[in-house]
């Protein structure tokens, strides 16, 4: 049995289908333009353009059914991770409900919660508290979700936050450096930092990578679609167009900057022993000319782009290989 992973995103629907979460070995790997341009459909309407545009691509690439699974945006989704004094399971259990209520701003009654202890001492000791990560999505927008796929006759065997995909196929080990995982998309990006293996916390930041395609074709009178080209092709490199390129790309990706630098600042706050060493580039923007160098500048820490098929055989994909991170997060998840 096969494992088909999706990661729907409002520029491309990327699908990696591998022989099983262990070895890393690929059948297939496709990566669809989003016609639609939307991740989660709001209406009846849109859960059927939604369901047509996922049958066909089940059909034309003749996917596997049998173990279909799924990633969620961070902005349709809410993570924290909460410390709280020292509880037994079933202690947590019956308090994460209010706890939750505190950290998560999604009404009850509309409220998906899961949640995972990610550190908890061995001994209940007076003082003794515990790391718990939550994640809650609104049940009105996973529904539809699920609704376009029960459409075509699949029922989704996993359906998660992205961004744990992404730090999932980093595979992070505890003596790790401090780590911030920048998951980059066309109208969002996730920010994750990971301190001792663990997640610390993460926020999403509104500096997606079609702000930079709006600004050059308004610098330049361009369409969209062009203006895309342009940044594909140049990103910041400072030679094109007579350094007018790099002029308009540099204040949007400056903005992202200054919420990385947030990032930074936020967890020395709370860890002042600590201190953030490196920053990893995920998704498709991440592979812009000129980034790696630009941030590794203004940030003063190293800047690396993840290799998500570097323990990956078959069919990896020939290109825009960095926006395969999320599939391959799912694909190591074990159920
Ligand atoms: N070489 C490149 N330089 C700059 N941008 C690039 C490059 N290659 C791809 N991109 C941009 O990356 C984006 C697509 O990446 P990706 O497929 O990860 O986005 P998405 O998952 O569809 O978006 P989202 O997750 O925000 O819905 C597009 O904006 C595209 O223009
Ligand atoms: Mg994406």
């Amino acid at each position: 049995m096969s494992i088909t992973a999706l990661d729907i995103g409002t520029h491309s629907i990327k699908v990696i289908v591998a022989k099983d979460g262990k070895s890393q070995s690929i059948i297939k790997s496709v990566e669809i333009p989003n016609k639609l341009g939307i991740v989660a459909p709001k209406n009846d309407q849109e859960i059927l353009q939604f369901s047509e545009l996922i049958s066909n691509i089940f059909h034309d690439y003749k996917l596997d059914q049998s173990d279909v699974r799924l990633s969620l945006p961070e902005y349709l989704v809410t993570s924290k991770v909460i410390e709280i004094p020292f509880l037994n399971d079933a202690e947590l259990a019956s308090a994460i409900g209010w706890q939750a209520e505190q950290a998560i701003p999604i009404p009850k009654n509309d409220l998906v919660l899961q949640y995972q202890v990610l550190q908890k001492p061995d001994k209940k000791t007076p003082d003794a508290t515990m790391k718990v990560l939550l994640v809650g999505s609104r049940k009105s927008i996973v529904e539809k979700i699920n609704n376009v796929f029960l459409n075509i006759g699949i029922e989704a065997t996993l359906l998660e936050t992205q961004i744990f995909s992404v730090i999932r196929s980093l595979d992070f080990q505890t003596n790790d450096p401090e780590t911030i995982v920048l998951q980059m998309g066309n109208v969002s990006n996730d920010i994750a930092v990971i301190a001792n293996g663990l997640l610390e916390f993460v926020f999403n930041s509104k500096t997606g990578s079609s702000l930079i395609d709006s600004a050059i074709a308004q610098s330049f009178n361009l369409d969209n679609n062009q203006a895309r080209e342009y940044k594909e092709n140049y990103g910041l490199d400072s030679a094109q167009m007579e350094g007018k390129l790099i002029q308009v790309v540099s204040p949007v990706v400056d903005n992202l900057i200054i919420d990385l630098q947030k990032a930074v600042r936020f967890f020395t706050q709370n860890h002042p022993e600590q201190k953030i060493k490196r920053v990893v580039l995920s998704g498709g923007p991440a592979a812009m000319k000129g980034l790696v160098e630009k941030m590794t500048q203004a940030l003063g820490l190293e800047v690396l782009q993840v290799a998500p098929f570097a323990k990956a055989k078959g069919q990896i994909p020939d290109k825009n290989q960095l926006s395969f991170s999320v599939c391959m997060g799912l694909v190591a998840r074990k159920l």
